[in-house]
């Protein structure tokens, strides 16, 4: 399938990278672990509509569509061809019909007002390139007491972005990764600003010890998408500052080097609000 969408060139590259990455995408359980835990803080139920926002292989919209059951639809949208044929395929062996998959920018979505009852955004979030913007898009799409579900990085997370930022912040290169959701009040003011109430944020922490070796192989340079930001803010480094950063990125990852290997937190916030029940129309 070829990719049909306008995209903007930070968007293309986005479409590009996981599309590249859809055949293995599923090799690992990572993904498919947290977006488990979403859903079971979700609440959903029979009959319910559901949107699963930057959809990918499927893995959010697969479990969804088997708890809503024949009453209930469930509709996911990405940017990519490839996650979404990834998705098409694992639906059809699954003799899944609730099922809705569009290749579409969740933040340029045309749904009706207040027709889900969930929206969902599972390892996805970080890539919009207007957080606030996207939050209220998708709040006019729920349903007045509709539930939204996200899961954030703490700015803590992945030893690799944390001592890439520190590095490349010496050259004035700021580079915002989990930034814009790194911390729980960032992630509560995000929904309120964007008119959801009852908000709970639940953080998990998923780390583990990596070798020296695995850290080091998290310098990706420019060579990757830098979340929200385009065009990278590395490609104002030349290739030699490029290079020294990268010499300075693994010193700083020996320091951190134990007996056990170099920590790598993984926290984790699944986030919920809830569209107030008395809201009318769009917001
Ligand atoms: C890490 S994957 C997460 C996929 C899936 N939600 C999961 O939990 O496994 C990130 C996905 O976000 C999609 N994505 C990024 N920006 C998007 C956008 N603006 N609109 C729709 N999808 C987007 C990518 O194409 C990719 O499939």
């Amino acid at each position: 399938m070829t990719n049909q969408l306008e995209l903007n060139d930070y968007k293309q590259e986005i479409a590009d990278l996981y599309s590249r990455r859809s055949q293995t995408y599923d090799n690992s359980d990572w993904h498919s672990q947290i977006a488990h835990r979403l859903i079971d803080y979700a609440q959903i139920g029979p009959g319910q509509h559901i949107l699963d926002i930057a959809t990918g292989t499927g893995i959010v919209v697969i479990e969804a569509a088997q708890i809503v059951g024949s009453e209930g639809r469930v509709v996911g949208v990405d940017i990519s061809s490839g996650m979404l044929d990834q998705a098409r395929r694992k639906i059809a062996g699954l003799g899944l019909s609730n099922v809705e998959l569009q290749l579409a920018d969740a933040e340029a979505l045309n749904f009706p007002a207040n027709s889900f009852d969930r929206i969902l955004c599972s390892s996805a979030l970080i890539w919009m390139a207007d957080i606030p913007a996207a939050l209220r898009l998708w709040h006019g799409f729920l349903k007045p007491g509709g539930i939204i579900g996200f899961h954030a990085f703490a700015e803590t997370a992945f030893v690799g972005g944390v001592v890439a930022q520190k590095v490349v912040e010496k050259y004035g290169i700021t580079l915002a990764f989990s930034k814009p959701t790194g911390t729980v009040e960032k992630c509560h003011d995000l929904l309120q600003q964007a008119g959801f109430e009852a908000i709970e944020i639940k953080p998990e922490q998923y780390g583990s010890y990596i070798s020296l070796e695995q850290a080091k192989a998290m310098w990706t340079g420019s060579s990757h998408p830098a979340p929200g930001q385009f065009p990278h803010p590395l490609s104002q480094l030349s290739s030699e500052q490029l290079a020294q950063a990268k010499v300075e990125f693994e010193a700083e990852l020996e320091v951190l080097k134990t007996e056990q290997g170099i920590w790598n937190d993984v926290t984790i916030f699944f986030t919920f609000g809830r569209k107030p029940a008395d809201s009318l129309g769009f917001f």
